[in-house]
């Protein structure tokens, strides 16, 4: 049902309990959005002026893309004509040629009952679609461009063809600045009334990297499941090493013997439900960040990244951990006096 997953989106009511946060404090109208005023002030000025062109908004996920339009859609069209005006395309939906042909060539070629104002197609995830679609995309939107405006959703633009990317206005959504996310988190934090402290705080909007809704979930998900959100639990929730664990890590690696630091780590990757990966990626900045003399932290960055890319291509994690713990004991004698 291609009408439907906009029906329930649009029409829940907001006092429901059990709702994902996301759903629940999606922002309704444009003034909720947060973030983007500049692309928002010009949207409300063709929305007023009467002349929405196409739209093509790109960016990384949970930026406020698919809110955006649906807030547009809520204000060009009434609650009734809502289902006969607008058709929405999710990423449930196929995206081969045949949707195009089908369902999208059929919604925009019916003529409109309300005779005033265009249709309004919503295509989230685009960049999922083949060449193929969009070629034929792009005729359909030539061909009803009268009675029919299309919105393109996606998150890498490079993966829209040029012939559609022209006959589009593009919006570039940013990720989210701290500075923009807390204040949203903090209204959740009320309305649900939820124990956050400083840092669990901090570490929600480190984790999320600008990702509005990674941010939410990962509030909802802590405060499910362990009451209070703290630094600690916001980590163990979302299976991060903790920045103590990876203290640790480095500190077996550096002060143990291989077998100590090597089981002693692999025993609490299985303890946590670490992926290597993760304890990695934090070891890496780790690295940075200690004081080691120039020539051991390049021979240990390079062989940090040898050992990912070697994950990256799916070989086993316990030969990669011992070739991390390795990588630490070689430079070890070189490196205690200063790290400590
Ligand atoms: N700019 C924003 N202002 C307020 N909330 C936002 C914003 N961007 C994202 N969100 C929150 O994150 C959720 C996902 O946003 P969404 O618009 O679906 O992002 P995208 O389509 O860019 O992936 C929303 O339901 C909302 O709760
Ligand atoms: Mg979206």
């Amino acid at each position: 049902s291609f009408a439907g997953g906009m029906a329930s989106t649009s029409k829940v009511p907001l006092q429901s309990r059990n709702l994902p946060w996301v759903e629940k404090y999606r922002p309704q109208t444009l003034d909720d959005l947060i973030s983007h005023k500049d692309i928002l002030s010009t949207l409300q000025r063709f929305i007023s002026e009467d002349k929405l062109p196409h739209l093509l908004f790109y960016g990384p996920p949970g930026t406020g893309k698919t809110s955006t339009i649906l807030a547009c859609a809520r204000q060009l069209y009434k609650d009734k004509e809502f289902n006969s005006m607008v058709l929405e395309l999710n990423a449930s939906d196929d995206r081969g040629i045949d949707v195009v042909r089908g369902p999208i060539l059929s919604f925009a070629s019916t003529r409109t009952i309300f005779k005033k104002g265009f249709k309004l197609v919503i295509l989230d995830e685009a960049d999922a679609m083949t060449q193929d679609a969009q070629n034929a995309l792009r005729r359909v939107i030539e061909k009803f461009t009268e009675n029919t405006r299309f919105c393109l959703i996606c998150n890498y633009l490079s993966k829209i063809i040029p012939a559609l990317q022209s006959r589009c206005t593009r919006f570039r959504f940013g990720p989210l600045s701290p500075d923009q996310m807390v204040p949203r988190l903090e209204h959740v934090i009320q309305q649900e009334n939820v124990e956050v402290t400083p840092d669990g705080m901090k570490a929600i909007v480190t984790l999320s990297s600008g990702d509005m809704r990674r941010s939410l979930n990962i509030l909802q998900s802590t405060s499910m499941a362990y009451g209070k959100v703290t630094e600690d639990t916001v980590y163990t929730c979302t299976g991060q090493p903790l920045r103590s664990d990876i203290a640790n890590i480095l500190d077996w690696c550096l002060n143990k013997d291989f077998n100590t630091a090597y089981n002693q780590i692999l025993q609490l990757k299985t303890l946590k439900g670490l992926a290597l990966h993760d304890i990695l990626t934090e070891v890496h900045l780790l690295v940075h960040r200690v004081d080691f003399p120039p020539a051991i932290r390049i021979t240990l960055l390079t062989k940090l990244a040898d050992i990912e890319h070697r994950l990256a291509s799916g070989t086993n994690e316990k030969i990669q951990l011992s070739s991390m713990v390795a990588a630490f004991q070689a430079v070890r004698d070189l490196v205690v006096s200063e790290a400590s």
